[in-house]
């Protein structure tokens, strides 16, 4: 494509460190795009003939056609996707295909490329994570009332209902997609007509090729469109952290299939067995999910440090800006899907965390309620009363209700025999009524506003 200015050509480590088409080939549907409505524009603009452009229109639909049948041809020496396109144009319609090339340059073309690409990634992320926001919503409505312990530090604190515990991955998720649409929002932006750094002399239409591709606008500063991929980072960044919370749900989840817990059995969709241990079921997928939220964030780290430094405006560091994109995007869709069969077919043992809800004295911060709503006792006293109880059960090895009245009485006097029923984890669930607490009536109050939303597409 520069051959007037070079008496030799790139020896072949050259055009192997300078070849992105292995990757950027991922792009042609949006090169094709990006160039129909770019030669349209030219010559609405009076800057190519009507003929040249409408011969430039029905290769580039010619080459796409190739393309979906047979995959693009990975040649090194045309270095990219945009020179891979250009040069089958030339062949299939001859010279006039160099005209497309018009008031353009490869640096806003892949600008322009890359972002249709990525605003595409997040339509599907969003999509997907709508999906496994159902899939919670749908399981915290059969399990607003099943109660298990929660925990802090991992040990027993206080008893939770399954259904709240889910429904807290939903609202991570809601902050997630908020997370990408957002950053959709800035990324729909055209840089197509930046051309090289400067901008160009032709009189040339920005506002409709940005129409024409689906953008708000044009980009309002031409050096900064060609040399900024914030917009891949935003999405690394929301993926990133999307993928951190799936991660955490895929903890609790391996945490919850292994025996000690009983909480739950992994659908076998989703999980392995051993070569060596016959009875093993091993929660392959949610590890990955937990081991692929690392390399999402790598993803984010290289894409940062290819970006750092840099001087305006483009520089070849840019070509790597894609890979890291493209994988984070593959690594979370497996993600996403991986987790939303995981909390659809999960075989919760109700029974199995209802008893363990009841390990670990998780009424104690009932009790000490109790002594300051029925008896008055200041809650830093009262909490030491409960402590006192906690430590006598413990030494009998007996559950906290399991102590006789005159017990609890030889440790304060106040207390009577309704303390009995503030001790089950039923009441002490049922109690935790505040907006947004762990009560079936809470629980069942959002999983009805999170139905409405997910109808209201939101
Ligand atoms: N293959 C290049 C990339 O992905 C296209 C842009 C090339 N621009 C340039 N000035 N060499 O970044």
């Amino acid at each position: 494509m520069w051959g007037g200015r070079f008496a030799d050509g790139p020896s072949a480590i050259m055009r192997e460190i300078n070849a992105s088409i292995p990757f950027d080939k991922a792009l042609w549907r949006q090169d094709i795009a990006a160039s129909k409505a770019h030669v349209a524009m030219l010559a609405d603009c009076g800057i190519v003939s009507k003929a040249d452009a409408e011969a430039i229109a029905s290769g580039l639909d010619r080459i796409a056609a190739e393309y979906e049948a047979d995959g693009v041809p990975e040649d090194w020496d045309l270095e990219d996707i945009h020179m891979t396109t250009e040069s089958r144009l030339a062949e299939l319609i001859g010279p006039a295909a160099g005209r497309l090339h018009t008031a353009r340059s490869r640096n806003d073309q892949v600008a322009t490329d890359f972002r249709l690409w990525v605003r595409d990634a997040i339509d599907e992320m969003d999509a997907g994570l709508t999906g496994l926001q159902n899939a919670l919503v749908r399981r915290a409505g059969e399990h607003a009332d099943t109660i298990m312990p929660g925990f802090t530090h991992l040990q027993t604190a206080q008893p939770v209902t399954l259904g709240h515990h889910l429904m807290a991955y939903y609202e991570m998720l809601r902050r997630d997609r908020s997370r990408f649409a957002d950053a959709r929002l800035r990324l729909n932006e055209s840089p197509l007509g930046c051309a090289a750094l400067a901008g160009t002399g032709f009189p040339i239409d920005r506002e409709a090729t940005a129409a024409a591709l689906g953008f708000d606008r044009p980009t309002a500063n031409s050096l900064d469109s060609v040399s900024d991929r914030d917009f891949a980072l935003d999405y690394l960044m929301a993926g990133s952290q999307c993928a951190l919370h799936l991660s955490r749900l895929a903890e609790e989840m391996i945490l919850w299939a292994s025996q000690p817990f009983g909480f739950m059995r992994m659908p076998d969709a989703l999980s392995t067995g051993s070569s060596i241990m016959p009875q093993k079921k091993n929660p392959d997928a949610a590890e990955l999910v937990r081991g692929h939220a690392g390399r999402i964030a790598g993803c984010l780290t290289a894409l940062m440090m290819t970006m750092k430094g840099l001087p305006l405006a483009y520089s070849k560091d840019m070509q790597d800006d894609k890979p890291p994109v493209f994988e984070a995007h593959h690594l979370l869709g497996l993600c996403v899907a991986a987790m939303t069969g995981m909390v659809a077919d999960a075989a919760f043992d109700r029974a199995r965390m209802r008893q363990a809800a009841e390990l670990g004295y998780a009424t104690a911060t009932d009790l000490a309620d109790w002594l300051v709503r029925e008896a008055d006792i200041p809650f830093r006293e009262a909490h030491h009363i409960t402590g006192a109880a906690v430590r006598l059960a413990e030494g009998e090895g007996k559950a906290l209700d399991a102590l006789t009245l005159a017990q609890l009485q030889a440790i304060d006097g106040r207390i009577d025999e309704r303390v009995y029923q503030a001790l089950s984890v039923e009441a002490s669930v049922a109690a935790r009524s505040s907006h947004g607490g762990t009560a079936p009536d809470q629980v069942r109050l959002r999983v009805a506003e999170a139905r409405q939303a997910l109808e209201n597409g939101s």
